[in-house]
Formats: C-alpha cells, structure tokens, sequence
C-alpha cells in the first residue's frame, strides 16, 4: 500500500515529468496520441469510457487517501485535466477517422515542404526579449505545437467555443452559392492555418481543386494530418507546407499558379493586428493572379460574456491551450516556467475590439534561463493571444485596403461570424 508521502512522490515525479522537467534536458519525442499518453504516465482511454466513467484517472492512488496541500490538490485538478483532455482528443481524433472512413493501408504519399522564413530571427531570442520586456508577450504561434494543436481541437467542440459551430452553419447553408460566385474548380485550394485539415475536405465537392495545400506551423501535427488526409481523397494533389508565415507568406513553386483558392477559416485573421492583417491580407494578394480569390472567415463583434466565455470555458481545456504554451517556450527558449504558478484569463478589451489571453502569475515567481532572468509579481500578466472582433464594413474595408474587393458575404442568423469572398480589387 502506498502511503499518502509514497504517493505524493511518485505523484510529483511524474507530474515533474509532465510538466517537461524532465524532457527538457533529454527530450522524448512522443508522436503517436499512445507515446503521449505513455510519456505523461497514462493508458489510452477509449471515447465510452470518457464519456460514462469521466476523465482519465490520475495517476493510480492504491491507498485510496491524498493527504495533500491545496497547492497540490491544484496540481492533481490540472493533472486530471491534462488527461481529460488528451483522452478527449482521442475521441474527436477516433470521430475523425471513422467520420472519414480512413483506409489505412494506401500507399499515396502527400509531398511536404518545410520552410522557414528568410528573414526569420532566432526563436529563443525573440522568445526571451519578449517574455523580458515590461509589458512581457509570447507570440499566439507557440501555442501551436504537438499538444496545443491536439488541445485545439478539442477547443472547436466545446459547447462555449461558437465560432467553429457557426461558421460550419454558414457553410452547410451557402457552399454551392460561394462556390459558384468563385467559380474556381480545378485550381489549387491553399488552406493557411489548416490544423487539423478538418475544414477544407468538405469543400473538395464544390471547389474540385486539383491541388490542396495546407499550410501550419504545427510541422509534425500537419505532417501526420495530411497523409492520412491523402490517403482518402487520392484524386487530389497534396502539398503539405510547414512555415511560419506571421512575417513572410511564401508559397512553394510547386504549388499552380493559377486559380489558386487562399481558405483562411476560423477567425484566426483576427490574432493578428489590424495593421499586421492588413500586411498579411496583401501578402496574400501578392500571390494571387486575376484568376485567384480568398475566402476568409471572421469573428463579429458581440456581447462580452459570450465573447469571454468562449476564450475562458468552464471545463478549462482553454486554460490548458494557454498553459501548454509555457511548455512548448521551455523547449524553444531553454526557460523554466512553471504552469502551476500561472493561471489564465480571457478578457474582452472594447477600446480595441479584441479579446485578449493572458497568462497572470499566481505569486511573485522568478522565470529563468541559461543567461537570464525576469521576476515577475504577484498577479502580473504575459499577453499571448489577440483575437480581434470586426464588424462587416470593418472587415471590408480592411480588406479594401489590402487591395481586395469583396465580392460576396455570408453570416448566421445571429450575426456572430461572417465569411467573405474577395478577389483582386
Ligand atoms: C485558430 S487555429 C485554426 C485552425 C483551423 N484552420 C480552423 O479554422 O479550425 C490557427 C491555426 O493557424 C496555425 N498558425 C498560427 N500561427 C501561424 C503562423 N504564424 N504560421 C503558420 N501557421 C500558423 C496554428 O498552428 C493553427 O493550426
């Protein structure tokens, strides 16, 4: 039997590990969704079992009794949530599979392109001057790797979380009419944030592209997406692009240059400034011809609550989105932030039309580095998400600006979420 210290121990141990002490001096590279699982010390739990008995157990307690601090009855809650989560995803990944009716033995290979910006600067460096500098930031893209993407996903299907509901309505309702006012078939569909690739397939039957690019900074987690993506829709050409594009969208020269199709869904314009979309949104014109358009999706100015309840959900899978993001600046930067000594806040800025994820420090904590350090107060904040909410004309004209014309927009009932068509003004 363990006693409440034998417990606690193994229990730190392993949530040492969990939280990448461990991993951070020789890190393991957990790929598959079962070496996750196996690395955070959990068994695979199956989409039933989440559902009738709740969340993935922590790990085992034989005695049965916890004789622990609040402080680590605040650990255990976040452990049970870490495995809630990745068995969740486990269940949206099992939803996907048979959704799509994956044969899992085709041979079909998808080409993939890593790039990485010309003019990209060292990662750690700009990770570290910005967790340094008085009002500290970490860049909306950290949040994006291998978890944080898995985490997402869970995100898109949560009962708070409206805009993946809302603008899957918008298309359900108007795909043949934003099809037909693009009229592009048998171009190249370039799909920019893709994720998951959860969107685009359900436009293959009225785009017909002949190309299909999905382009992410989440390398690895796009990588394994759009091979078994290829594997189902073997009649399209496949380029998976891994790039960061927030400085320089570079699109491959293997990719057609005409009637390209840019898809930007599910708001994500808005995690960039106005004045960074707009330089964006050009970027993008740049690389369209005549016979190009864009289709992009956009989050509408609403009330707060609804607004801060979808970045802030009561199960805490966004907390753990915002928390991860710690761990992923530990890897990248050689930091050692401790998650348990933060705890996430969504709040909706009016002033600026955006909602805004931060992380706050629970108690005065020390963040440091192999050359460096930043001390932080109680209750000081590290800005790590913008996402901006426009109102229709706002977004055209933004999109105006860029040198684009919209030629068509669609909304939900509610007005919550507009998709636009634009093209070369
Ligand atoms: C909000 S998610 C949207 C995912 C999906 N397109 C959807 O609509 O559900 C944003 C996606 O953009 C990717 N992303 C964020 N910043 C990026 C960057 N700078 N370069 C490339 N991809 C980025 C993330 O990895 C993530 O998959």
């Amino acid at each position: 039997m363990f006693g409440g210290n034998d417990f606690m121990n193994a229990f730190r141990l392993r949530w040492n590990q969990a939280l990448g002490r461990e991993t951070f001096a020789s890190p393991p590279a957990p790929v598959t969704l079962r070496e996750q699982l196996t690395h955070f010390g959990l068994k695979k739990q199956s989409a039933r079992s989440v559902a009738t008995r709740g969340p993935a157990a922590a790990p085992a307690t034989p005695s049965g009794t916890i004789c622990a601090s609040a402080a680590e009855n605040d650990r255990i809650a976040n452990w049970r949530c870490v495995a809630f989560m990745l068995a969740a995803s486990t269940a949206v990944e099992k939803h996907a599979k048979s959704r799509h009716n994956c044969p899992t033995d085709a041979p079909v290979r998808p080409y993939f392109i890593q790039t990485s910006s010309p003019d990209s600067c060292d990662p750690a460096v700009d990770l570290r001057a910005g967790i340094s500098s008085p009002e500290a930031r970490i860049p909306a893209w950290y949040l994006y790797d291998e978890i944080g993407s898995r985490l997402f996903d869970v995100i898109t299907v949560l009962p708070d979380y409206y805009p993946t509901r809302t603008e899957a309505a918008i298309f359900a309702r108007h795909l043949p009419e934003m099809a037909k006012v693009t009229d592009l078939e048998n171009g190249s569909l370039i799909d920019l944030g893709a994720g998951s690739c959860d969107k685009a397939p359900g436009l293959f039957p009225f785009v017909k592209p002949r190309q299909y690019v999905p382009v992410d900074i989440s390398v690895e987690h796009l990588r394994a997406t759009v091979t078994r993506l290829q594997r189902e829709h073997q009649d399209v050409e496949m380029i998976g692009v891994g790039t960061d594009f927030s400085n320089n969208l570079v699109i491959p020269g293997q990719v057609r240059t005409e009637r390209r199709l840019f898809f930007y869904p599910g708001s994500s314009i808005g995690n960039f400034t106005p004045s960074e979309a707009n330089s964006f949104l050009q970027q993008v014109r740049s690389q369209m011809r005549k016979d190009g358009a864009l289709w992009i999706g956009i989050d509408l100015v609403k009330d707060h609550t609804t607004l801060e309840r979808a970045y802030d959900d009561v199960l805490g899978v966004t907390a753990a989105f915002n928390l991860n993001m710690l761990l992923n600046v530990n890897r990248i930067a050689g930091t050692n932030f401790e998650p348990a000594h933060w705890q996430h806040r969504a709040l909706f800025n009016a002033d600026d039309s955006r909602i805004e994820m931060l992380l706050e420090a629970k108690a005065k904590t020390v963040v440091r580095w192999p050359d460096g350090e930043r001390s932080f107060s109680a209750g000081e904040r590290i800005h790590t998400e913008n996402s901006y909410k426009y109102t229709p004309d706002s977004f055209r004209a933004l999109l105006e600006q860029a040198g684009l014309r919209t030629i068509g927009m669609w909304t939900d009932e509610r007005q919550w979420f507009a998709f636009f068509a634009a093209v070369l003004a």
